[in-house]
């Protein structure tokens, strides 16, 4: 039940490669459930399984990047890890035991290829081979990247309040730094790579920000994070900051 087979093929080599090592884990899994390994073994081979899925996903988007279902694509990842998560947690203080972890984890992952990856990667290859020509070639957006220096917003710290999706856990950052792409979070709290996190907190004296960003970046205790699907509401006010785009486009 847990092995790879062809129905399964998304049409690329490394993501398929990527999903029977998945594969592979998760009968390592199954194996070690049923030959009745120890709590702390079966933690571990979860830790496993959290940890190579998560690097997995993020190959997925940095392949999706410039496909149309990106962003539902990568929010139906951290729906996945949220799910795992959730179940872990209810596993470990035993308060859901009707379906077998193995089964779970098996069912969620195929669940996932068929419905999501099969249907966006096939769908990805067949727009790249009927090409005939290449892509016009993106300009590079100035403002991209520019950053702001703190002190043009507020004199004061910005405090924020952040929740990761991921561990499920809230804390406090200090926002160190703004950009059109992102934000970078200076904070006590543990954040990896890829990490989703929601973050709220009040720019200036009028504009409250309420944005997904994942972590792109993690050095000591700051955190580099890049916007997921920006609101327009915060679009507009870093636009204003920034100031009118026509300045910044003119080469
Ligand atoms: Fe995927």
């Amino acid at each position: 039940m847990n092995e790879w087979n062809p129905e399964l093929n998304v049409g690329v080599a490394s993501i398929d490669k990527q999903h029977k090592i998945i594969f592979d884990l998760i009968s390592d899994l199954g194996k070690a459930i049923e030959d009745g390994k120890d709590r702390r073994r079966i933690e571990k081979l979860l830790d496993v399984v959290e940890n190579f899925v998560y690097r997995h996903f993020h190959a997925e988007e940095e392949l999706l990047k410039q496909h149309a279902d990106r962003i539902p694509h990568t929010l139906e990842h951290y729906n996945l890890m949220r799910e795992f998560n959730i179940y872990r947690f209810n596993l470990r203080y035993k308060k859901q035991e009707k379906i077998p972890l193995h089964t779970f984890v098996h069912d969620w992952f195929v669940n996932h290829i068929k419905t999501q990856d099969i249907p966006t990667f096939q769908d990805s290859a067949k727009k790249q081979s009927s090409e005939t020509s290449p892509p016009p070639e993106e300009k590079p957006d100035r403002r991209r990247n520019k950053r702001i220096p703190q002190g043009r917003i507020t004199d004061d710290d910005i405090r924020a309040q952040c929740y990761n999706y991921f561990n499920l856990k809230k804390s406090t950052a200090t926002v160190v730094d703004i950009a059109c792409s992102g934000l970078r979070i200076s904070s006590i709290a543990q954040h990896k790579l890829g990490d989703l996190v929601n973050i709220k907190c009040r720019i200036g004296t009028n504009f409250k920000l309420d944005e997904k960003l994942r972590v792109v970046d993690v050095s000591g205790t700051e955190y580099g994070l890049e916007f997921m699907d920006i609101s327009n509401e915060a679009k507009s006010f870093l636009t204003n900051l920034y100031g009118a785009i026509g300045k910044y486009s003119r080469s």
